[in-house]
């Protein structure tokens, strides 16, 4: 997220500070724990925003092989991690699930 370097009113400061609070909540209510979440948080938001993941609309397939894009283009995954990491993203955000 871009901060506008404006000058900011009182109102739209607290405004900021309130949308960037619930924003952490939303995410920690859509993002369950279990194994691989540390690593979706710690790993998976270094180059875009953890948005990209809980807004995508992936199949289990694709999950998997955004695992591997994602560690082509530079993601530090530890080799044992890979497997929950991609199970982690196949329960939760697969849209094919149901
Ligand atoms: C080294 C940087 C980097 C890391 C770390 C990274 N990504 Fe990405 N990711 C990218 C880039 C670059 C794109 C493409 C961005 C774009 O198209 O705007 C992308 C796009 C995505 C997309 C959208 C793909 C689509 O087809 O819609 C998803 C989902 C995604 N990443 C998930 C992850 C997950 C899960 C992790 C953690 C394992 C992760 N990323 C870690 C660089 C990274």
């Amino acid at each position: 997220m871009k901060i506008p370097h404006k000058p900011f009113t009182v109102f739209g400061t607290a405004l900021l500070a309130m949308s960037a609070f619930t924003s952490v909540a939303f995410s920690q209510a859509e993002f369950p724990d279990a194994p691989g979440r540390d690593t979706v948080f710690l790993v998976c938001s270094q180059c875009h925003s953890i948005g990209r993941i809980n807004t995508a609309k992936l199949s289990a397939d694709d999950w998997q092989f955004i695992v591997y894009d994602m560690i082509s283009r530079g993601a530090p995954v530890y080799p044992e991690d890979i497997a929950p990491l991609t199970r982690y993203l196949q329960d939760n955000f697969a849209s094919n699930k149901r």
